[in-house]
């Protein structure tokens, strides 16, 4: 299993979250997708994996700017979400990233950016009058072939710079160290 690719032993070596590229500046396809293309990853390879988005919920902290302060929102949409995320405080009050199924992986990540019902003020930038608008089109219209860019770019993704043998460990429990 020396190939088996591992996380680090050290909990600290992971950059800080201030030292890593900021991911509303990776996530722009028109400004820059150089963090994302240094790894190999194209930005076709962005626009499927942003679509883990399907699942999962993210924090008042993160999308009160996009509620709150943005106009490419579908405003029935912006209403619901304001209503459990105030303009100050309640910032670890929790919305799903995907408001249609948000615990099912499917494409309505991107028929809802489509909609203009993206959560993340970063999520809208991919259907925003740029360069992914057309393939936010196709997935928003072809689940399988989201499926399919999706399944091969976290393969790519998993094979950036993996740790084997004796450098890292595949941890019991993320969070922690074994
Ligand atoms: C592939 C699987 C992915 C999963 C499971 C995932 C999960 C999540 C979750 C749960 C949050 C909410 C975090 C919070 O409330 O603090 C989040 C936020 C975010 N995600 Fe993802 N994500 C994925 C892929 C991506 C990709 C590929 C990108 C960029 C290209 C991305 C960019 C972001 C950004 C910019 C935020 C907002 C963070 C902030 O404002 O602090 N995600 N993601």
């Amino acid at each position: 299993m020396a190939s088996t690719p591992r996380t680090e032993r050290c909990k600290n070596s992971q950059p800080k979250r201030s030292q890593q590229p900021n991911p509303i500046t990776i996530r722009q396809p028109r400004n820059s997708n150089l963090s994302f293309a240094a790894k190999g990853l194209s930005t076709r390879d962005l626009t499927a994996l942003s679509g883990g988005h399907t699942i999962g919920l993210a924090r008042c902290t993160t999308f009160r700017g996009r509620i709150y302060n943005d106009t490419n929102i579908d405003a029935n949409f912006a209403a619901t979400r304001r209503a459990n995320c105030p303009a100050s405080g309640g910032d670890n009050n929790l919305a799903p990233l995907d408001i249609q199924t948000p615990t099912r992986f499917d494409n309505d990540y991107f028929r809802n950016l489509v909609a203009r019902r993206g959560l993340l003020h970063s999520d809208q930038e991919l259907f925003n009058g740029g360069s992914q608008d057309a393939l936010v089109r196709t997935y928003s219209n072809n689940p399988a072939t989201f499926s399919a860019d999706f399944a091969a770019a976290m393969v790519r993704m998993g094979n950036i710079s993996p740790l084997t043998g004796t450098q890292g460990e595949i941890r019991r429990n993320c969070r922690v160290v074994n």
